[in-house]
């Protein structure tokens, strides 16, 4: 279909002007000039319904801080969900930690919504309501969801079809196989009297490929050993033979 509706990332957020931000720069600009995904935001507090816009109030129960109000971040919900885009996300640090089967997911779906918090977060019952998707970036508590927002579509739009040139190939990657991937090297081939591994030098396909098959394993085993122990149990005999020319700038 010529006129289908590209990957569309719809943000809420009382920050629009954040946007694009850095997703209007390099791959993920690039293919947004193209018309490969598409970026629209809505302004949360444009839903607000009294004389001085409020989106927040004081937390019930005490404690510092201030609460996205429900009825405005409903509003701007049942706004943006019209069109059955979805999944829609809260972006929060008590979520679900994305990853990159999650990514793989939505980049392979219309879209998202993404929904960004400011001050201690969204009132609960309008997480609920609306059956939102909580989603964390890390263990770490940004001042506001719009930077998670941002990685979240960075890390989808270069999944999509015709962002990465055709002779790149992801399948290498980190998380794709369950692995890290392996060290990189370029020129000089020797550098502040580093060599670069003997094995790159070599021209031997196959020797590359099983030495980098190596060096990803070793490296997964030591860094991340929850993502090493799932591997194990599943662990490939051969990795795929495609070289991994990247394009990104
Ligand atoms: C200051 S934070 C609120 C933190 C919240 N009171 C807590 O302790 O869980 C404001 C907003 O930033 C966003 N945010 C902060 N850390 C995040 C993370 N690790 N992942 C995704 N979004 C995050 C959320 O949208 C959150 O509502």
């Amino acid at each position: 279909m010529t006129n289908q509706r590209p990957w569309t990332a719809r943000v809420l957020t009382l920050f629009p002007e954040m946007f694009p931000g850095p997703l209007g720069q390099s791959l993920a600009g690039k293919a947004l000039e193209k018309g490969l995904w598409r970026l629209e935001t809505s302004d949360i507090r444009s839903f607000a319904t009294d004389k001085h816009r409020t989106v927040d109030d004081t937390p019930f129960g005490g404690g510092a801080g201030m609460v996205m109000r429900p009825d405005v971040v409903d509003a701007a919900l049942e706004a943006a969900t019209q069109d059955g885009l979805g999944p829609a996300i809260y972006l929060t640090p008590r979520g679900q930690r994305v990853e990159q089967a999650l990514v793989r997911d939505w980049a392979a779906g219309p879209g998202l919504v993404l929904v960004c918090g400011r001050y201690e977060g969204l009132d609960e019952r309008v997480i609920e309501a609306r059956g939102l998707l909580e989603i964390s970036l890390g263990d770490i508590v940004l001042s506001g969801g719009e930077p998670a927002a941002l990685a979240v579509i960075d890390a989808c739009v270069r999944l999509l079809p015709g962002v990465m040139g055709a002779e790149e190939t992801l399948e290498e990657e980190s998380f794709e196989r369950g692995l890290l991937e392996y060290p990189h090297y370029t020129r000089p081939a020797e550098w502040q009297g580093r060599t670069v591994p003997e094995v790159l030098l070599s021209g031997h396909h196959e020797k590359i490929k099983a030495w980098r098959l190596s060096q990803a394993e070793a490296a997964t085993k030591l860094r991340r050993p929850d993502l090493w122990t799932a591997y194990e149990k599943q662990r490939p005999q051969v990795l795929g033979n495609k070289s991994s020319r990247r394009k990104e700038d």
